[in-house]
C-alpha cells in the first residue's frame, strides 16, 4: 500500500479524474467530503485528504509517500522531496496584478498583497525593486481597491476575478500546473510500487 496526499477542492476533481484513466478509482474520496482518510485496499492506496497548502508537509515528512500538488506551493514553501511528474492539470498563472489606471512608480516600497509572500519577494527581490508584503489568506484582489496595496501577487486561471475587480495583469511569475511529488525515503524503500503507480499515471497522461 502506498498513502497519497490528496488536495482537497478543484484539484482533487480533475486528479481523480486523471487516476481513473490510468486505472485508479479514486471517487469515494470525492463522494464524502468530511472523511479525511480513504483506506483503498483494492487500489493499493490509502488517501489522506489535505489542504492543498499542506500537502508538501505530508510527503516531506513520510506521512504520505506521495501526494498532488499546484507547482505553487512548491515554489513558495521549496519542500524537500521529489517532483516526479507534471500532471497536466490545474493550469494557472501567478501573476503581478494592479488597478487598470494604476501608477507605473509608486512613491516608496511597493505594497505587494499576495498569498504567496516568498514568490512575491523574490519575484520583486530579482528586480531590485523595494516591496512590502502584505499576507493574506484569500479575496487578494480586493486588497488594492480598498487601499490596503498597490499590486496583488495571485493566482489567475480564467482572469474573471482580475476582471471583476478591475484589475490587469502586469507580469507572470510563473506559470503553475499540478505536480506529482514523492517522499526521498520512499523513493528508494518502495521503489517497485512508486514506479509502478508512476508508470500508470504517465499512461494516462499519453
Ligand atoms: C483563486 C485565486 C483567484 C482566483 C482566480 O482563488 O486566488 O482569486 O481563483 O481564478 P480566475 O482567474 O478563474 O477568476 P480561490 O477561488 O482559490 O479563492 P481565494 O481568493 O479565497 O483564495
Amino acid at each position: 500500500m502506498l498513502t497519497l496526499a490528496l488536495p482537497k477542492g478543484r484539484l482533487a476533481v480533475q486528479a481523480a479524474a486523471l487516476f481513473a484513466r490510468a486505472g485508479l478509482d479514486l471517487s469515494p474520496v470525492l463522494a464524502d467530503g468530511r472523511r479525511l482518510r480513504f483506506d483503498l485496499a483494492d487500489q493499493g492506496l490509502t488517501v489522506l485528504s489535505v489542504r492543498g497548502a499542506d500537502v508538501p508537509t505530508y510527503v516531506e515528512h513520510g506521512a504520505a509517500d506521495l501526494g498532488v500538488v499546484g507547482g505553487d506551493v512548491l515554489a513558495e514553501g521549496r519542500p524537500d522531496l521529489y517532483d516526479m511528474l507534471d500532471l497536466g492539470i490545474g493550469a494557472c498563472r501567478l501573476v503581478v496584478a494592479a488597478p487598470c489606471d494604476a501608477e507605473e512608480v509608486v512613491a516608496g516600497a511597493l505594497r505587494v498583497a499576495t498569498k504567496y509572500p516568498e514568490c512575491a519577494r523574490r519575484h520583486f527581490l530579482g528586480q531590485g525593486t523595494p516591496v512590502e508584503i502584505i499576507k493574506l489568506y484569500g479575496s487578494v484582489e480586493l486588497a488594492v481597491n480598498c487601499g490596503l496595496a498597490d499590486r496583488v501577487v495571485d493566482l489567475v486561471e480564467t482572469g474573471e476575478t482580475l476582471r471583476q475587480n478591475r484589475l490587469v495583469e502586469r507580469e507572470t511569475i510563473l506559470d503553475v500546473s499540478a505536480r506529482l511529488v514523492v517522499n526521498r525515503a520512499s523513493l528508494k524503500t518502495r521503489r517497485g510500487a512508486v514506479d509502478d503507480l508512476l508508470n500508470k499515471i504517465k499512461g494516462a497522461l499519453t
